[in-house]
């Protein structure tokens, strides 16, 4: 019998307790195909989320330099992100464990030799680094106050001229979160639009 716990897990908790569940995910983006092993207790196990494949399909990426995917559950934007350009560095951060430990296999499956995962809270793993680009589909469900940290402190972590792309919900936190990278950034537009989200850039200037 399934305890209640595995029932309600969160897919942001840091060491999830259910029995993982294994599941493979097999589609093209940015016209490769691509393979990722998913899990129980870890974000949108069954399909690319409409939002991920958004930010994927329209992310800007740099021509060299670092990356930084925040929140990166089993890594499929990383993973592309690496395979696109093989020229960058990129960094890939989870508090979850078990995300932490797909993205590793995922970026192994996609034989990037450019891709490392750490584990940790928010921006903690990547203290001190500076980031070309910084990509993210925010974890909205542990609540707009994480979210909003995230783009607080994403200043701190970008060089001069890095960009910050980030998906959102047009409905659910869409005008608050344009409104925040607005504050924080100075600047802010809307790279892509469709399927009820939207991905926003702002730069470092
Ligand atoms: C909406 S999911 C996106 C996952 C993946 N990037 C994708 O698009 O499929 C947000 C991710 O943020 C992670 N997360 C939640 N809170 C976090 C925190 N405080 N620090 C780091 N990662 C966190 C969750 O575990 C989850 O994997």
């Amino acid at each position: 019998m399934k305890s209640k716990q595995a029932v309600n897990e969160h897919y942001y908790v840091r060491q999830p307790k259910s029995k993982p569940r294994l599941g493979l995910i097999r589609t093209h983006l940015r016209g490769g195909l691509f393979e990722f092993l998913t899990s129980s207790s870890v974000f949108s196990k069954r399909r690319v989320d409409l939002g991920t494949r958004l930010l994927i399909e329209s992310m800007v990426l740099p021509e060299k330099g670092k990356v930084l995917d925040l929140g990166c559950g089993y890594g499929p934007v990383g993973v592309v992100a690496a395979v696109v350009n093989p020229e960058l560095h990129v960094v890939m951060v989870d508090v979850n464990q078990r995300a932490v430990r797909l993205a590793r296999e995922n970026a192994k499956r996609s034989r990037t030799g450019n891709v490392e995962v750490r584990r940790g809270f928010l921006y903690e793993p990547v203290e001190g680094m500076e980031f070309d680009a910084v990509l993210c589909n925010p974890p909205v469900s542990a609540g707009m106050k994480t979210v909003t940290s995230i783009v607080t402190n994403a200043p701190r972590h970008l060089r001069e001229n890095g960009s910050f792309q980030i998906v959102v919900r047009t409905k659910i936190g869409g005008k608050r979160l344009s409104a925040e990278l607005g504050k924080v950034f100075g600047n802010v537009e809307v790279l892509s639009k469709g399927s009820g989200y939207r991905v926003l850039l702002s730069k470092k200037s």
